[in-house]
């Protein structure tokens, strides 16, 4: 089966190079001269985990290309992954579909013979059928059909998750394209991954509100943890006794900095925009929205707390940049809402990051400092805000973490350690959702 994937980033790059692993010839194209080139020598322009290894040995198969060329790949393609970036529009919240209706066109020139186009990006509902219309428009003679398949991996465990899906969902409305998706898919339907197939509209609709779910079920634990540092009850604790309940579920209840990453903030405010142009209220996910930036806000003033009143003049040690772990992805990540604020009340800010540095430097104030070592960040600080939960940071050396820094305060936003320990190390300990009424 010849499979195209239009756009290699972190969706169509870990699809295409899983598509080739189950054995289809697959040609990733990206518009990127830069990412083209790159992984045409060998690199990956994304850090994911298993991504390097995965993609050389299918490029080495001859199962894998890249290009920025649409020509001969589409012509020759049974299926036609659009994965390109579906973004905020700037101003007024929508998701951006420049990208995917410049992709349809460009797909509409050079197709030849049965093709299935496929939306693997998070687009909003009615967009397959623009697409096809697009493509009818520019090619009337073509022989097509548009199909919806949104992809629910998560960076840093991309290829597991692609490979061992909860699910795979189909929008799809000809049993001809149907029977190519099913065929593509079969390697993973072999492990029991239920294939859940409906009309194109709830397939666009089930990506945006399993996210706007999992970014609720964020939020709602974040204003328990509010709750929890006036009542002096410990959220890790109420988290755990209501995610025992198999109807609530232990994932996504952890208190922290708010939610970011390249999915959740624009998919929910592109959600909220879908609903108002349909005349419907998401009231639900706009209260979402609302509490996410509000949590932010409160970890600057926790940190500014943290330093008795006052960040100015102080060295703030910031150890993870990136939005989650595993990925070097700064898109909406927590740090880019923080950081600008601690710097703009004249605080110095020396930065670590495993993978995040290349991106931050781009996105973060010119002011920042950034260290290869943890140790060397730490030396001099004030305060240490832990922002991202990088397994570096979950076994510090307290004692000589205690020794390098000026100041002795501890601000962990992601709960990475038990407040006890790190107190016992003589350390003052900030944390979310469970510190306030316990003894300091
Ligand atoms: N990143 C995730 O974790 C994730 C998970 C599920 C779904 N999604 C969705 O998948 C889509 C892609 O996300 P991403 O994170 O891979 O984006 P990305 O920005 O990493 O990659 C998109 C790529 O598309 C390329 N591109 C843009 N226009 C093009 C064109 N006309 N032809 C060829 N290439 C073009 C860009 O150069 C870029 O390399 C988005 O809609 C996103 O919401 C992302």
């Amino acid at each position: 089966m010849n499979v195209v994937m239009i756009g290699s980033g972190y969706v169509g790059l870990v699809s295409g190079a899983c598509f080739a692993e189950f054995g289809a010839n697959v040609t990733c194209i990206d518009v990127d001269q830069g990412k083209i080139d790159a992984l045409n020598s060998g690199k990956i322009p994304i850090y994911e985990p298993g991504l390097d290894d995965l993609v050389a040995r299918n490029v080495t198969a001859g199962r894998l290309g890249f290009t920025t060329a649409y020509d001969p790949a589409v012509s020759q393609a049974d299926l036609v992954f659009i994965a390109v970036g579906t973004p905020t529009r700037r101003g007024d919240g929508h998701a951006d579909l420049v990208y995917v209706y410049e992709a349809a066109k460009q797909i509409a020139k050079h197709l030849s013979g049965y093709t299935v186009i496929v939306d693997k990006s998070t687009v909003p509902v009615g967009t397959a059928r623009q697409v096809d219309r697009i493509i009818r428009e520019e090619n009337p003679q073509a022989d097509f059909d548009v199909a919806s398949n949104p992809e629910f991996l998560r960076e840093g465990a991309a290829i597991s998750d692609f490979m061992r899906p909860d699910r795979v969902v189909l929008g799809v409305e000809s049993e001809r394209a149907e029977k190519l998706l099913r065929e593509l898919y079969r390697p993973i339907n072999l492990i029991e991954a239920p294939i859940h197939v409906t009309n194109m509209e709830s397939a666009e609709l089930v990506k945006y509100a399993s996210n706007a779910f999992l970014a609720t079920k964020i939020s709602f634990i974040n204003e328990i943890s509010n709750l929890c540092e006036i009542v002096g009850a410990d959220v890790h604790a109420v988290a755990k006794g209501m995610g025992l309940d198999g109807r609530i579920g232990r994932k996504f209840l952890h208190a922290g900095p708010g939610y970011g990453g390249s999915c959740f903030p624009k998919d929910t405010t592109a959600l909220i925009r879908i609903a108002q142009e349909h005349g419907v209220t998401c009231r639900i996910v706009e209260a979402t929205v609302e509490v996410n930036a509000a949590q932010k806000a409160r970890m600057v003033k926790k940190i500014r707390e943290a330093l008795g009143g006052s960040e100015a003049g102080k060295t703030i040690a910031v150890l993870g940049l990136t939005f989650k772990p595993e990925t070097d992805d700064m898109r909406d990540s927590p740090s880019l809402a923080i950081i600008p604020n601690l710097v703009d009340k004249g605080a110095v800010i020396n930065a670590h990051d495993p993978q995040g540095v290349k991106e931050a430097k781009v996105l973060l104030p010119k002011q920042v400092n950034y260290f290869d070592d943890v140790y060397e960040t730490v030396t001099d600080a004030d305060v240490v805000v832990l922002m991202t939960e990088w397994n570096e940071y979950r076994g510090l050396q307290l004692k000589r973490v205690k020794e390098l820094m000026a100041g002795n305060v501890i601000v962990d936003l992601r709960n990475i350690y038990e407040p006890a320990i790190i107190r016992e190390h003589g350390f003052k300990y900030e944390c979310v959702g469970r510190c306030s009424g316990l003894p300091d």
